[in-house]
C-alpha cells in the first residue's frame, strides 16, 4: 500500500505513517507493519497497491435503534425552526411501535452502511423506547451487533411521563435500569437546561451515579444547546467522554483539561441543526483528549457518515487532517477505554479501512465522496 497510518507514536509523526507499507494480521490482530520490501511472507495476500490503509474508524457516539425519520423536522430547521429535543417523541412513537424484526433490519442495514464507509467499532444507544421493555429491547437488540451498548432511558421525559418528572427518573433508576443493565457497557443522559424535555444537573447526577452503582460506566450528553453543567458534571463522575461540546465556558475547558474524561464533537450535528461549531482547537490547544464521531440518529444528524465528520471538522472547526483522523480513530476508541481499536501496532485488532487514494488527506479533500471501507478480512 502507498500509505500506512498506523498511530504509532513510535513511528513517523503523530499519525504514525510507513510508505509503502505492509501489515500481516494473524487471526484476528495486527502481528506485523514495516515497509512492503521487508514483509515476511503470508498465506494470502491482499493487493493495495497505491491505496492508504488508516485504523478502522471508532464511531464512539450512535442512536441505531429507530424506526420512521423526520425529514419534515429537518426541513423546517433550514428554514430556521430552532431545534430543542421535541422531535424526540416523535422517534419514540415509532420506534415502540415496530417489532422486533424491523428494528433489526434497520439496524442491521445501518451498521453494514457505517462499515462500508469504514467504521469497524460502533457505540449504539438505546433512547427511543423510554419504557422498560422498549429500552430493554433497543439494548438486546443493538448488543447483537456491538459489545459498545449504551442505556440512555434518560434522553428525553417521554409525552405519557411530562406531568411527573421525578416519577420518570425514579423509573429510569429504578425498573429500567435493572432491566437494562445486562445488556449495556454505558449509561448516557442527556443534560441539558437548555431543552424543556431533557434533564438537570441533579436528574443526571442521579441517573449516572446510579447507573455507575449498577456496574456500567458513564457517558454524558452534555453542552448541546448552550451553556450548561454536563461537561463538569460529567468530569466529577470521572465519565469516559462528554459528547457535543458545543458551548463551552473557560471553566469547562479548564475542567476537561485536567481530566481523563474525552471531549466528544459531533460535527455532523452542527451542520444537520445549523449551529454553530464547537471550538476544537481550543480544546487541543488546552491538551483536552478530543474524539470525534457521527451522532448518527434521525433527528439531529441522520449521517452515519464518518469521512463527512472528519470534513467538517477539518473545515469547520480548526482541525488538521492528522488531528481529525486521529480523533476519529484513537480519539474516539479511548472514549471507549479501549485500547485495541483505533490504531494499528502490532497486537490491535486488525480493523483496517482502506481508502481510494494514496493518502489520508484525502478523506477531507474528497469530500462527498465515498473513499473509504472497512476492509473485509
Ligand atoms: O445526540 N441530544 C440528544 N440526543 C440526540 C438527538 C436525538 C434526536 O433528536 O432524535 C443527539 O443530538
Ligand atoms: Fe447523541
Amino acid at each position: 500500500m502507498a500509505e500506512l497510518v498506523t498511530n504509532d507514536p513510535s513511528l513517523e509523526g503523530p499519525l504514525g505513517i510507513v510508505r509503502d507499507a505492509a501489515l500481516v494480521v494473524e487471526d484476528d490482530r495486527v502481528a506485523w507493519v514495516g515497509r512492503a520490501a521487508d514483509a515476511p511472507a503470508a498465506d494470502r495476500t491482499f493487493d493495495l497497491v497505491g491505496r492508504c490503509v488508516v485504523p478502522g474508524f471508532v464511531d464512539s457516539h450512535s442512536h441505531l435503534v429507530f424506526a420512521g425519520d423526520r425529514s419534515a423536522e429537518f426541513a423546517a430547521r433550514m428554514t430556521g425552526e430552532p431545534y430543542d429535543g421535541g422531535g424526540i417523541a416523535v422517534s419514540v412513537e415509532a420506534t415502540r411501535a415496530a417489532s422486533d424484526d424491523e428494528l433489526r433490519g434497520l439496524l442491521t442495514h445501518r451498521v453494514a452502511e457505517m462499515r462500508s464507509q469504514g467504521s469497524t467499532t460502533i457505540e449504539i444507544k438505546s433512547g427511543y423506547g423510554l419504557n422498560v421493555d422498549d429500552e430493554a429491547r433497543a439494548l438486546r437488540l443493538a448488543r447483537e451487533l456491538t459489545t459498545e451498548t449504551t442505556f440512555l432511558g434518560a434522553h428525553v421525559v417521554p409525552p405519557e411521563a411530562r406531568g411527573d418528572r421525578s416519577a420518570y427518573v425514579d423509573l429510569v433508576v429504578g425498573d429500567m435500569l435493572t432491566a437494562c443493565a445486562p445488556h449495556a457497557r454505558w449509561i448516557d443522559v442527556f443534560c441539558e437546561p437548555n431543552s424543556p424535555y431533557a434533564f438537570t444537573e441533579d436528574e443526571s447526577r442521579r441517573v449516572l451515579r446510579a447507573g455507575l452503582d449498577a456496574g456500567l460506566e458513564a457517558r454524558v450528553h452534555g453542552n448541546q444547546l448552550g451553556p450548561g453543567p454536563g461537561v463538569r458534571l460529567a468530569v466529577e463522575l470521572g465519565a469516559a467522554s462528554v459528547d457535543h461540546c458545543t458551548y463551552l465556558s473557560d471553566d469547562d475547558i479548564d475542567a476537561l483539561a485536567g481530566s481523563e474524561t474525552v471531549a466528544t464533537l459531533l460535527p455532523g450535528v452542527e451542520f444537520s441543526t445549523r449551529s454553530p461549531y464547537p471550538d476544537a482547537r481550543r480544546l487541543l490547544d488546552a491538551d483536552v483528549k478530543v474524539a470525534l464521531a457521527s451522532d448518527c440518529n434521525p433527528g439531529t444528524c441522520y449521517s452515519s457518515s464518518i469521512p463527512l465528520a472528519i470534513a467538517l471538522a477539518v473545515r469547520e472547526m480548526g482541525m488538521t487532517p492528522a488531528e481529525a483522523l486521529q480523533a476519529a480513530t484513537l480519539g474516539s476508541a479511548r472514549s471507549l477505554r479501549r485500547d485495541d481499536v483505533g490504531h494499528l501496532a502490532p497486537g490491535a485488532r486488525a480493523d483496517l479501512t482502506v481508502l481510494d487514494a494514496p493518502s489520508y488527506l484525502h478523506i477531507p479533500y474528497r469530500v462527498g465522496v465515498p473513499i473509504a471501507r472497512a476492509l473485509d478480512l
